[in-house]
């Protein structure tokens, strides 16, 4: 029998699936995120074999080190930046992620906020619950429509690719994409063109980010890149904060430059720039794009999956070191 931590609960799906495999699994009470002292501290009161880790616990080399016995964390996440990969590798820790499972419900969520913001939704929304609305009017809150629109996909992994997969199929829209890797399956379809990154700022009329954090892509959007959108652009991040620089994009916002703005990630979680609640065609969500039950209960699954596998001496897979 291993024993498992699991850092906070979480739909429990995969945490019936370890203990039905015979093994103990032990989930943090804290209501909110263990701090890292607290994480470090259970790591050395206990030894577990196994734990499950959120986004937002940073496991960094003081982490890795806390423990003697543990020899995975699954992230319950796709994106690992919370992880020091490289020092896991050295110390023979297996590291594993939650990929595919949560790539519908986040694309769709940043398709949501795509249509959101073409139709302006909230500010249509908060305009009538303010009582505002005083008869028809043939200029009251116009949007766009997004057939024939140019949707410009940044990072065209799995969720990119859905995305961009839908409004194509849905809408018609040309899409243009930047990822460092060739997408075969983006370019096997009609209306696709790969593009530099900076031509496909400058040619979108919506650009939906779906890129990695790493030192390379932080603050990706600074008020270089954002000065080059089009008049009226949308722009989305369903993908991690930091990639946008926040207050270089409240720049841009005043400027009235882009149309509207979506987004589920902030550059200082759960923190975000306040003056970004001043624009009411701004839609924020507090990192929810793949909180669909759906993908909750099978990331949970995964994990479980990726815990089994290292436990009974195999790699799991969904390794990433
Ligand atoms: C969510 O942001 C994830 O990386 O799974
Ligand atoms: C994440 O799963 C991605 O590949 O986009």
């Amino acid at each position: 029998m291993a024993k498992i931590f699991v850092t906070r609960s979480i739909l429990s799906d995969g945490i019936k699936m370890l203990e039905e495999a015979g093994h103990e699994v032990v989930v943090s009470e804290k209501k909110g995120d263990l701090t890292k002292s607290e994480l470090i501290k259970e790591l050395q009161k206990t030894n577990y074999d196994a734990v499950i880790t959120l986004l937002t616990n940073k496991i960094d080399e003081e982490v890795l080190n806390a423990s003697n016995t543990v020899k995975i964390f699954a992230n319950y996440a796709v994106g690992y930046d919370n992880i020091d990969t490289e020092k896991a590798k050295e110390k023979n820790i297996f590291i594993s992620n939650t990929p595919n499972v949560l790539t519908e419900s986040v694309a769709e969520h940043a398709v949501a906020m795509i249509m959101a913001l073409a139709s302006r939704l909230k500010e249509a929304d908060i305009f009538t619950t303010k009582g505002k609305y005083k008869g028809w009017d043939p200029k009251l809150f116009l949007g766009v429509e997004l057939c024939g629109k140019t949707i410009g996909i940044l990072g065209a992994g799995r969720i990119g690719t859905r995305v961009a997969e839908i409004l194509i199929n849905a809408f018609g829209m040309k899409c243009i994409y930047y990822d460092k890797f060739k997408n075969e399956k983006l370019d096997s379809m009609g209306s696709v063109q790969y593009q530099s990154p900076n031509d496909l700022i400058s040619e979108s009329d919506v650009i939906s980010i779906h890129m990695p954090l790493s030192d390379a892509t932080h603050h990706f959007f600074n008020l270089n890149r954002l000065s080059k959108t089009k008049h009226g652009a949308i722009l989305v991040n369903t993908s991690r904060g930091p990639l946008i620089k926040e207050s270089d994009l409240i720049k841009l916002l005043e400027e009235e430059r882009l149309s509207g703005v979506g987004l589920d990630v902030f550059e200082n979680e759960p923190e975000f720039n306040k003056k970004l609640k001043k624009f009411e065609r701004v839609l924020l969500t507090p990192h929810i794009a793949s909180a669909s039950v759906e993908a909750r209960g099978n990331m949970s699954i995964l994990c479980a999956e990726n815990i089994l596998a290292v436990l009974s001496g195999k790699t799991p897979k969904n390794q990433i070191v």
